[in-house]
């Protein structure tokens, strides 16, 4: 199966658009879960689309994930070079290294041409742990740089297939998913409804930030993810999503 995208999907997208009220809609016809070209060229889509909004100093946050790793390898290469940081929105070292958001905020910004900062946090830290690693000057800097963001690139996902990612125990599991949990994004899960049932300790993005946010970019496809994206667009009406076909019918059924 080969896709030629040759306009985008107008009418699904203006549909989406008014059923999860938010800003701004791109749909690349076919399910990227199953054919990888579909997840490319989501990947080219947001490429275009940061390029678009970038302005000189700005410091833009991405996350980790499969997803968001193809976008970081579709990325265009820029002639010229982007006076930007990149850095990951928040702090968590899984255990394949392509795709942990340290790898992805690298290649990114080295497409741009810009900056990038790293952040090694480990994913599980008690709280006291935590408070110490931010006394570092390191840390420091990169949360002030968090804090700071001025776009933020992230992918999103399902709470239960997240939760094991993370290695979770057991009883946590069961009761997010209890408590109706559908999705997770940066390390918070929430509800269907947008409430946060549950923030996986680290350092990195607060929910606060995220919703005062101008530039907000999710990516995310396949109809599994249909409910995720939903939960995550109740956040904040100023999020720009890039999906696939297969995750917006869905989407549309279920509202
Ligand atoms: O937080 C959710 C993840 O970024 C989604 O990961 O792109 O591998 O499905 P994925």
């Amino acid at each position: 199966e080969v896709y030629v995208i040759l306009k985008g999907m107008p009418e699904l997208e203006k549909k989406l658009e008014e059923a999860l009220k938010i800003k701004d809609v791109i749909i690349v016809p076919g399910n990227s879960q199953k054919n990888g070209l579909v997840l490319r060229e989501m990947g080219k889509i947001i490429s275009a689309k940061l390029k678009d909004i970038i302005k000189p100093k700005d410091i833009i946050g991405i996350t980790g994930g499969s997803t968001m790793a193809t976008v970081a390898d579709e990325m265009t290469p820029s002639n010229k070079p982007y006076d930007v940081t990149v850095i990951p929105a928040r702090g968590g070292l899984g255990k394949e290294v392509e795709t942990q958001s340290n790898s992805i905020a690298a290649k990114i910004s080295q497409k741009l041409g810009g900056n990038y900062r790293l952040l090694y946090v480990p994913d599980s830290l008690e709280k006291e742990a935590l408070e110490m690693i931010a006394k570092n000057g390191e840390i420091k800097e990169a949360i002030e740089l968090i804090d700071n963001m001025t776009i933020l690139l992230f992918g999103l996902g399902r709470a239960d297939i997240m939760a094991n990612r993370r290695n979770l125990p057991k009883e946590k599991i069961d009761g997010l998913l209890k408590n109706g949990a559908v999705a997770e994004a940066f390390g918070h899960y929430f509800d269907i409804e947008g409430n946060e049932i549950w923030e996986y300790k680290t350092i990195g993005i607060r929910l606060n930030k995220y919703k005062e946010m101008e530039h907000i970019i999710g990516v995310a496809g396949g109809e599994e993810k249909a409910e995720a994206i939903i939960a995550i667009s109740h956040l904040s009406s100023k999020m720009t999503l890039v999906t696939d076909e297969s995750a917006a019918k869905k989407i549309l059924e279920i509202i």
